[in-house]
């Protein structure tokens, strides 16, 4: 990671923050790591299974014009990754359906978003979630009041990374896209919202290597601690 003071800097002054939601603010792996008393072992495995089902059925989705909405989506990758293991009890199913509703953010979250508000700034999310899973994430986490705009692809009917998902926002926010700061935790989210003309920051939490992808980010992180003192808001 880049140290702060050597980060690329905006071209224009940020007016707007929009965040990625699962991975990036909603910790994905938090319904799966609550169940570990009774998964054992397996409650990590089981969660990375179940995320790469749900981002692939969203693509695939997108690909097949058969759009459904991120909560089907969830449930369908869910019940895939349950099956592959042998583990399709209801019971189950139901109580990772309800943890993944009500998902934690990650500790940095409600701080750095203070932050940003206290500078002035707009806050947002930019998700493939459905409108009522963004706002029982929002409210379990407790960042409800720290969100100013939440934007959800079903406004459009197709999920990331299509452009018409990024274009949501200066549409929303009557603002240019150098003006917005784009920040996700998923490479492909930030290579495209990168392409759509954002200040893109990448939040890599996990230690990824570069996708090769067009249009890499401006930014590197390995969580959204820095963000307020790189957008000149610390
Ligand atoms: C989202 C997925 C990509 O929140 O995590 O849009």
């Amino acid at each position: 990671m880049a140290a702060i003071a050597e980060v690329a800097r905006p071209a224009a002054a940020i007016r707007a923050c929009i965040f990625d939601a699962y991975g990036t603010l909603f910790d994905v792996n938090a319904a799966a790591r609550a169940m570990a008393g009774e998964l054992g072992a397996d409650w990590q495995p089981l969660a990375n299974a179940w995320r790469s089902k749900q981002l692939n059925y969203s693509w695939l989705r997108s690909l097949m014009g058969a759009h459904a909405d991120f909560w089907q989506v969830t449930a369908d990758a869910l019940d895939f990754a349950l099956d592959e293991r042998g583990l399709n009890r209801p019971d189950l199913r139901r109580r990772l359906l309800d943890l993944y509703y009500n998902l934690a953010c990650y500790p940095e979250v409600p701080d750095m978003l203070r932050r940003l508000k206290q500078a002035g700034l707009i806050t947002g999310i930019l998700s493939n979630g459905a409108p009522a899973m963004l706002q029982a994430a929002c409210a379990s986490s407790g960042i409800a009041g720290l969100i100013d705009h939440c934007m959800s692809v079903e406004e459009v009917g197709i999920y990331k990374p299509d452009p018409r998902v990024y274009r949501l926002v200066t549409e929303r926010l009557n603002l240019p896209a150098q003006a917005v700061a784009f920040h996700s935790s998923n490479g492909w989210d930030i290579h495209a919202g990168k392409r759509a003309g954002f200040y893109a920051i990448w939040i890599n939490r996990t230690g990824q290597p570069a996708e090769r992808l067009p249009n890499p980010p401006d930014v590197t992180l390995d969580s959204l601690d820095d963000v307020p003192a790189i957008l000149g808001a610390a």
